[in-house]
C-alpha cells in the first residue's frame, strides 16, 4: 500500500485501524474498543484493555524465542565502557529492581522520578517502575536543584531513583549533591532513593533513605508484570511551557504501546532484530520514545550513547558507533549534524568507518536547515528525514514514512501528516487557511493514541494550554503553512518556547530567574538564531533605580543564577543592561520585534508601540553583544 492509501484507510475507519494496530501488543484482556470518547474533548484509548509495558518490552521477546538477541548496547566513549545486554539478562535485572521498588513499598499508581545519565540502568529503571504499574517521571541531567524540585513538588514521587554522577566533556557532575539540594528545597519528600554508584564520583549514602543500586539488585525478590488497564498512565514528562511552571504530559499504557509499535516498521523501517540508535537522552521525549520504549517493544536492539557528536573523542564518533554496532535506522537532531560538519564539512571522517549497514537517517527536535539535510545526504548516501513531533504527541505528527513508501523529500518540509493526524493551518478565527499561507498549526481532535490524553494533575491547564484556542482541535503551538501537495512546513512556535540545541525551553522561567536578581526592575528573555544551535536565550534585564553597580556585574551574576536555577541546559549566557524595554501602549512587552532586530530581519513597526525610539536603543545594545547586524 502507498501512504495515501494507509492515510485514507485511516482516515475512513480510525476505530478498525487502531484495532489492527493493537494486535501486535500482547494484552492480559484484549480492548473492546479502540477510542473512549465519553468525556470529549477529552480522548482515551484502549481504556479497558489490561497490559504491561514491561511485558511488550521485555518478556514476551524472552518467551517467544529472542532471550539471546541483544536488547541494549552501551557506547560511551566519555568513559570508555562499552557493554551489551541481552533481552533475557535484561527481564533478569529489570525483575530485581522492580522486586525491590515492590519490597520498599512502592505500588501501582505510585510515582518515582528517575535523575540518570545514559546508562543502560536507566533504561532499567523506567522499565522496572513500569513493570509494578507505578509511573515514572525521568529528569534530564542538565536541570539544576531547583528544577528538579520543582518535579518532585509537582509529580509527588514515593521513590525517587538516581546515579551518583553524569559525565560531561572535561567534568563529572555530581547528581547526589543536585539530588540532596532538591529534597532539601521540595515541599513533598520522597520515602527513599535508589543511587547507582559510578566510579567516577562515588556519592555518600544517607542512612535508611538512600539505598545502593548494586546491594538491592543483588539481593531482591523479583517481580512480575503487572497488568494494568489501558488508560493506565505509563509515565510523566515535563516540558517547558509559556511559564515556569513545567507541563507535566502524560501517556497513558495501551495508545503507548499500539502507537510506538506501530511506527517502528511504518516510519523508521527497522524489522524486530535491526539495531535502531536514537542518540538523544533518556531525559528528553526522544529518549522515552525511540531509546527505551519504541525500539524494546517491536524487538530491535537499541543503543544507550553517553557522548556528545564532537569531542568524545571526535567528528567520527556518529559513524564509529553506527558501524560498530551495525546500526540500521539512526535518529539524531539536526544541531547534532550542524556540530560534526562544523569539524568534519569535508566528510573526512565519514570516509574511516563502512557504513553500509545505515538505511537511513531521521531529524528532529528543531527545524531541519535544508544546508544540514544536504550535507547529510551527500555525505551518507541514504534518505535523511526530517520529521515533525512533540513531547505531547510522543512520536511523529509529520513524517516520510519510508517503511509504507519513500515519498519525495521536500527540503525544509518534514513533509506529510502520519495516520492519525488530521493537522490543520488555521488563521486567528479557527477557519483553515489556504495551502501556502502561514498560520497555527492545529491536529483536528481526537488525537492519535499514545499522544497525551491530558497533563498530570492539571486538566485545565492543559485544556486552556492546547484545546480553548480552537475548539474541536489541539493547538500544537508551531505555526506554518502546507503546499499543493500537503506538505508541512513547520516556521515557527506561537508562544514563548525557545529551541536550543534540540531542547526545548522556556524564555518565562529565565525571565522568572532573572527577576528574582535584587538589582533587576524588568527583563525579558529572547530566543536569537544561533549558527549551531537553532536558537540562544539572550536576556535584556533593567536595573532598579538607584542601583549604581557594574552593569557587568550584574550580568554576570544573572547569568549564573539561571545556570544555578535552570540548569547548564538552559545555555544562558547572554545578558545586557537597557534603559527600558520596547512595550505596547498596554504594556506587553514587544519579544518578537526584538528578535527581528537581532536577527537582522525587516520588521513591522507594531502599530500599538508606546515609543518607538527604544527600538533604536534596543538595536545597538544587540549589536553591542554581536547582534543586529
Ligand atoms: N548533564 C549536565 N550538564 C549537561 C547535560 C547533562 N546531561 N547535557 C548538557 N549539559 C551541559 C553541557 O555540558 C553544557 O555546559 P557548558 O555550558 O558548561 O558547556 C550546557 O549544558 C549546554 O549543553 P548543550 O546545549 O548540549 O551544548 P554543548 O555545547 O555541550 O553541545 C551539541 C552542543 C550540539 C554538540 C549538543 O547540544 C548536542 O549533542 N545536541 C544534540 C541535542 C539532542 O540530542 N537533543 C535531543 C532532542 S532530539
Ligand atoms: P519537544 O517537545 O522538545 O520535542 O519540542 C517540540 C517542538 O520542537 C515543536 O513544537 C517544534 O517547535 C520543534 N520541532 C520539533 N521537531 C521539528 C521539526 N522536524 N521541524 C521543525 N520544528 C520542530
Amino acid at each position: 500500500m502507498a501512504y495515501k492509501d494507509v492515510y485514507a484507510a485511516w482516515q475512513a475507519d480510525p476505530e478498525a485501524f487502531w484495532m489492527d494496530a493493537a494486535k501486535a501488543i500482547t494484552w492480559d484482556k484484549s480492548p473492546s474498543k479502540a477510542l473512549f470518547d465519553e468525556n470529549a474533548p477529552l480522548y482515551e484509548w484502549f481504556s479497558d484493555g489490561m497490559v504491561n509495558t514491561c511485558y511488550n518490552a521485555v518478556d514476551r521477546h524472552v518467551e517467544n524465542g529472542r532471550g539471546d538477541q541483544v536488547a541494549i548496547i552501551y557506547d560511551s566513549p566519555i568513559t570508555g565502557n562499552k557493554a551489551k545486554i541481552t533481552y533475557a539478562q535484561l527481564q533478569n535485572r529489570v525483575a530485581a529492581i522492580a522486586g525491590a521498588l515492590k519490597a520498599k513499598g512502592v505500588e501501582k499508581g505510585d510515582r518515582v522520578i528517575i535523575y540518570m545519565p545514559m546508562v543502560p540502568e536507566a533504561l532499567m529503571a523506567m522499565l522496572a517502575v513500569t513493570r509494578i504499574g507505578a509511573v515514572h517521571s525521568v529528569v534530564f541531567g542538565g536541570f539544576a536543584s531547583n528544577e528538579l524540585a520543582v518535579r518532585i513538588n509537582d509529580a509527588k514521587p514515593k521513590a525517587i531513583i538516581a546515579a551518583s554522577c553524569g559525565i560531561e566533556p572535561g567534568r563529572v557532575i555530581a547528581y547526589k549533591p543536585l539530588l540532596d539540594g532538591a529534597i532539601d528545597i521540595a515541599e513533598h519528600k520522597p520515602e527513599f532513593t535508589i543511587i547507582l554508584q559510578r566510579e567516577e564520583a562515588v556519592a555518600d549514602l544517607i542512612d535508611g533513605r538512600d539505598f545502593d543500586w548494586a546491594e538491592l539488585e543483588a539481593s531482591a525478590e523479583p517481580a512480575d508484570c503487572l497488568p494494568v488497564e489501558g488508560n493506565h498512565p505509563v509515565y510523566i514528562l515535563y516540558t517547558s511551557g509559556t511559564t515556569g511552571q513545567p507541563k507535566g504530559v502524560i501517556r497513558h499504557t495501551g495508545g503507548h504501546l499500539v502507537a510506538l509499535n506501530w511506527t517502528m516498521k511504518n516510519l523508521y523501517n527497522v524489522d524486530p532484530g535491526d539495531v535502531f540508535w536514537a542518540a538523544s537522552d533518556v531525559g528528553w521525549v526522544v529518549g522515552h520514545s525511540y531509546i527505551t520504549y519504541g525500539p524494546l517493544i517491536h524487538g530491535n536492539t537499541t543503543i544507550v550513547f553517553e557522548g556528545k557528536p564532537v569531542g568524545t573523542p571526535d567528528a567520527g564518533t556518529f559513524w564509529r558507533v553506527i558501524s560498530e554496532h551495525n546500526v540500521k535506522s539512526f535518529f539524531t537532531a539536526p544541531t547534532a549534524f550542524r556540530a560534526v560538519k562544523r569539524e568534519d564539512p569535508k566528510g573526512d571522517f565519514v570516509k574511516k568507518y563502512d557504513l553500509s549497514c545505515l538505511k537511513q537517517v531521521y531529524l528532529a527536535g528543531e527545524r531541519a536547515d535544508p544546508d544540514t539535510i544536504v550535507w547529510a545526504q551527500e555525505q551518507l548516501k541514504v534518505p535523511v528525514i526530517d520529521h515533525w513531533w512533540q513531547t505531547e504527541t510522543g512520536y511523529a505528527i509529520a513524517a516520510n514514512p519510508l517503511g509504507i513508501e519513500e515519498l519525495p523529500v521536500k527540503l525544509g518540509s518534514p513533509s506529510v501528516p502520519m495516520p492519525g493526524y488530521d493537522v490543520q493551518i488555521l488563521d486567528e478565527g479557527g477557519h483553515p487557511m489556504p495551502a501556502g499561507e502561514l498560520g497555527a498549526i492545529a491536529i483536528k481532535l481526537p488525537l492519535p493514541p499514545g499522544t497525551l490524553p491530558t497533563l498530570w494533575n492539571a486538566e485545565e491547564r492543559f485544556k486552556s494550554s492546547y484545546l480553548n484556542a480552537f475548539p474541536g482541535y489541539y493547538e500544537t503551538g508551531d505555526a506554518g503553512y502546507k503546499d499543493e501537495d500537503g506538505y508541512l512546513y513547520i516556521m515557527a512556535r506561537t508562544d514563548d518556547v525557545i529551541n536550543v540545541a534540540g531542547h526545548r525551553l522556556s524564555t518565562g522561567a529565565m525571565e522568572e530567574v532573572l527577576a528574582s536578581h535584587p538589582d533587576v526592575a524588568e527583563c525579558a528573555v529572547i530566543g536569537v538564531t544561533d549558527q549551531l544551535k537553532g536558537q540562544l536565550p539572550l536576556g535584556l534585564i533593567c536595573l532598579n533605580a538607584g542601583t549604581d553597580r557594574p552593569e557587568g556585574e550584574v550580568t554576570a551574576e544573572c547569568v549564573k543564577l539561571v545556570r544555578d536555577k535552570i540548569g547548564p541546559v538552559a545555555a544562558f549566557k547572554l545578558c545586557i543592561v537597557v534603559d527600558r524595554l520596547p512595550k505596547t501602549r498596554s504594556g506587553k512587552i514587544l519579544r518578537a520585534t526584538m528578535v527581528s532586530i537581532a536577527d537582522g530581519k525587516d520588521y513591522k513597526m507594531p502599530a500599538t508601540i508606546d515609543d518607538p525610539a527604544i527600538l533604536e536603543e534596543i538595536r545597538e545594545a544587540l549589536h553591542s553583544l554581536g547582534y543586529a547586524g
